[in-house]
């Protein structure tokens, strides 16, 4: 169907109704620009208590297929070969042909929601409601770039004051790779190989080696959705194909979530051949993320926002808080009733759907964090019990003298706190801008001039003002930071696909 040309260009943003901020806001999501995800494929409505009870039953017996073969250096540089040779044509198609393309991916997700919620569950380890949001997001972002596609792929008339014409008009860079992580395997994953494939781009695309088996089902659905085979491919593994894909002079452009250090390595090696083109990186990293809380917040409605943000997904969000930070007046009121509510949580198996935080990726992550929390024993004001299966880490609360003891982000459910006087609102803001991050920072006030103080200070990607500061939701909350977390453009923003592409301007005399 076609959408008419104003419709595209109108800000979606202003077609959504206001979400209601829960900690989970991706439950609501609200849009038309979006199918309504609460539904599967069977036209089954989620919110019902007996098709839930049917959906967990095959989320928990959902069988893990077996793992990709990691694919070698020289199957990678195969891949650009096919992928190389692919580019015109695929760049050359209509943007519609591209954008319908992913419209049909969505669907397709939508329908395939169970059995991918099944493999975030299993390969993932992801709480029920982490696999809802997880497989909702990832349909988000396809439909969202799909209309902006052809939104920015449109060719632009621009003045000719002299009498020519002059006309603008975006194409792919050629091979782009994206490399994408573990704790959004399908969500990220499914978001950059879209936004690089609307774009004109053809691609490689490389999971995490931990979730490669959900890498294959989006890739697999993409290929169903009529995505050619050469023009997508995927690439699974760790350091070898990771390797192979940057460091290759045919790669015209880079896609990457994941830590800092491995973002400055892929920027090294980008630079080091002098005979390589100047090569784009789209990065996007982490944070320490802290939240600010005066003692005019409603502390309810604090303690509510910092469990959501430090401890669900097992704080395995870039997004996540890491540094909570109570105006001193309030800390002890704030510390006590955070501890009675972290009491209440339900640490088990990811798949039983009442459960709230499931255990951490792998044994490497759970024993990196275990043994932080050994070190800082003394210094743990508190902590709840995890069950001793698995790669589980206790949701713990660590007290920390100054924000600038904070030594670096810990992916996990940890929670540093510390204090801040009346009059140093300013002040702390500018300590943790020092920090060097600059992804997610959350304020908790009644007052507005001290809301939009922090605001004005925070040199963050994404402010979030009496409210959870995770889950931001495709079109209404584009996400990405600045500094030590990122290059930009933002994910879900109306930004991003430009950056996948180059700009060419044609004038014609007349
Ligand atoms: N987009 C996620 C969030 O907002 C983090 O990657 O929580």
């Amino acid at each position: 169907e076609n959408i008419p040309v104003a419709d595209l260009l109108a800000d979606p943003v202003e077609k959504i109704e206001k979400v209601n901020c829960t900690p989970h806001p991706a439950i609501s999501l609200p849009s038309d620009i979006f199918e309504p995800a609460r539904r599967n494929s069977a036209g089954l409505d989620l919110n019902d208590s007996q098709i839930l009870e049917e959906v967990h039953e095959s989320i928990r017996n959902f069988e893990l297929p077996p793992r990709p073969e990691d694919a070698t250096a020289e199957q990678v540089s195969e891949m650009i070969d096919t992928a190389s040779l692919a580019f015109h044509e695929w760049s050359d198609l209509p943007v519609e042909t591209r954008a319908a393309a992913l419209e049909r991916l969505a669907d397709l997700m939508q329908e395939d929601m169970i059995p991918l919620m099944g493999l975030c569950a299993k390969e993932a380890k992801k709480t029920y409601q982490d696999c809802v949001d997880e497989v909702r997001e990832a349909i988000d972002f396809c439909r969202y770039y799909a209309r902006r596609a052809r939104a920015d792929f449109t060719e632009m008339p621009l003045p000719g004051p002299t009498g020519e014409t002059n006309t603008l008009r975006l194409e792919g860079r050629g091979v782009f790779g994206c490399v994408a992580p573990w704790n959004f395997p399908l969500a990220i994953f499914t978001g950059q190989m879209a936004a690089a494939l609307v774009a004109g781009n053809t691609v490689i695309a490389k999971p995490a080696p931990q979730t490669s088996r959900i890498a294959k089902a989006a890739v697999d659905l993409a290929y169903k959705a009529g995505i050619p085979r050469g023009v997508l491919h995927l690439a699974p593994g760790g350091a070898e194909p990771g390797q192979a894909l940057v460091s290759d002079k045919r790669v015209a452009g880079i896609a990457f979530t994941g830590s800092t250090k491995t973002a400055k390595g892929i920027q090294r090696t980008l630079a080091e051949d002098d005979t390589r083109p100047i090569v784009p990186l789209i990065a996007e990293t982490g944070g320490l993320n802290a939240m600010i809380v005066d003692s005019t917040a409603l502390p309810e409605q604090v303690v509510m926002d910092v469990i959501a943000s430090a401890f669900l997904s097992a704080g395995q969000r870039c997004s996540a808080l890491r540094l909570l930070l109570v105006q001193e007046d309030v800390y002890d009121r704030t510390l006590h009733m955070l501890a009675g509510a972290m009491d209440t949580m339900i640490a088990g198996d990811p798949v039983d759907p009442a459960t709230d935080i499931g255990p951490v990726i792998d044994t490497d992550a759970q024993t990196k964090l275990n043994d932080y929390l050994q070190r800082v024993r003394e210094r743990i004001v508190h902590q709840i019990d995890v069950p001793d299966t698995d790669t589980f880490v206790p949701p713990s609360i660590v007290r920390l003298s100054e924000i600038e003891d904070l030594e670096q982000e810990w992916f996990g459910p940890i929670l540093h706190v510390t204090t801040w006087k009346q009059g140093q609102l300013a002040e702390t803001v500018r300590r943790v801008n020092a920090l060097g991050f600059g992804l997610t920072m959350g304020v908790h006030s009644r007052i507005v001039d001290a809301a939009d103080q922090v605001a004005n200070e925070a040199r963050v990607g994404n402010l979030y003002v009496n409210r959870s500061m995770t889950g931001a939701i495709v079109a209404s909350q584009p996400f990405g930071g600045e500094r030590l977390s990122g290059t930009g453009p933002k994910a879900g923003g109306p930004n991003y696909l430009p950056r996948f592409a180059v700009e060419r301007v044609v004038t014609v005399d007349t």
